[in-house]
């Protein structure tokens, strides 16, 4: 039986998948890790639960051998602005946590790695419409060096070591069960909260800012598939771009103000403006399309109907 271990399970990502996982292939064959301190209640409930530390080899490895892991989703990693304030330690949880987490894999006889990528592996002179598969990688946050240099570390231990690492440049992510930390997207989740807590949102862009994004169900969704795809399909081994819609802030407002009533947003872009002027606005994906059938399915108008009737259920109870 396929066993797999979560590692970053309490994230935005991660709680998410976890419990997706744990639905498709039981509870006991999906390992949840995080290096905080609490998993939430529906994750500490439906399967096993451990701590581990990215910078922890030997832990992690003692891990995946005691529980038989076959398959690894390595998700655990600062975002973009938190990773400005500090970036000594984005380098340390995101690239030398992902090599710390594949020699553990490889030494422990693991099959199948999933980690991911971002449209923060490309940079300023990047071309930023439709961006393709291969082009320009340049990136000016340190976050984005740690992808770009991860995208070539799965490669190459693909290459070196047969280990199946596969990968997916996320758009920026839209979610309402666990909310992201530290990101230069943030803007369009904290925008759904706001707006049902209190009918108005700051928003640290400026309005023109288009950017790509994605709905947590697709990308969770294009997870699965990819990992579960034969791997004679996979033809990209550093990181498939992949998109579902580009909004700007203004657009997402608007669609927010049509579901809630007296909504009102005002700009005032801070350090985050830059970050996000240096990433595409929109994403060609073809390739993903094209080797393992990826589609999304969620447009701006789906998902923001989904995201306020589910955050009036979860903060306000009706
Ligand atoms: N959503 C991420 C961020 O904003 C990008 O991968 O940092």
């Amino acid at each position: 039986m396929a066993k797999a271990l979560v590692i970053g399970a309490v994230g935005q990502i991660g709680s998410e998948l976890t419990l997706a996982l744990r639905k498709k292939y039981g509870g006991n064959n999906v390992v949840a890790a995080t290096r905080k301190s609490e998993f939430p209640p529906e994750i500490a409930a439906s399967g096993p639960c451990e701590y581990l530390d990215v910078a922890d080899k030997a832990k992690m490895k003692l891990s995946m051998q005691r529980h038989g892991i076959d398959t690894i989703y390595q998700l655990a990693a600062l975002l973009s602005a938190t990773g400005e304030k500090n970036p000594d330690l984005a380098f340390e949880i995101n690239l030398l946590g992902l090599k710390n987490t594949l020699d553990a894999a490889r030494e422990s006889g693991v099959k199948r790695v999933f980690w991911p990528s971002s449209i923060a592996a490309f940079g300023p002179t990047t071309p930023r419409e439709n961006t393709p598969q291969r082009t320009v990688l340049e990136p000016s946050t340190m976050y984005g060096v740690t992808k770009v240099s991860g995208e070539l570390l799965c490669q190459y231990y693909f290459l070196r070591y047969g280990l199946d690492i596969r990968s997916v440049r996320y758009p920026g992510l839209v979610s309402w069960k666990a909310e992201p930390g530290g990101g230069t997207t943030d803007y369009s989740v904290a925008i759904f909260y706001e707006a049902i807590r209190n009918k108005t949102y700051k928003c640290f862009v400026g309005p023109d800012t288009v950017l790509p994004m994605m709905y947590m169900p697709d990308a969770i969704r294009g997870t699965i598939e990819l990992m579960e795809a034969p791997a004679e399909k996979i033809s990209v081994r550093t990181s498939y771009n992949l998109a579902a819609m580009s909004f700007s802030a203004r657009e997402l407002a608007e669609e927010v103000a049509r579901l809630v009533p007296d909504f009102s947003c005002t700009y005032e872009p801070d350090s985050r403006q830059k970050i996000a002027d240096s990433w595409p606005k929109s994403i060609d994906d073809s390739q993903a399309r094209r080797d393992w059938g990826w589609a999304s399915k969620y447009d701006l108008r789906k998902m923001s109907e989904d995201m306020v009737s589910n955050l009036r259920l979860k903060l306000l109870g009706k």
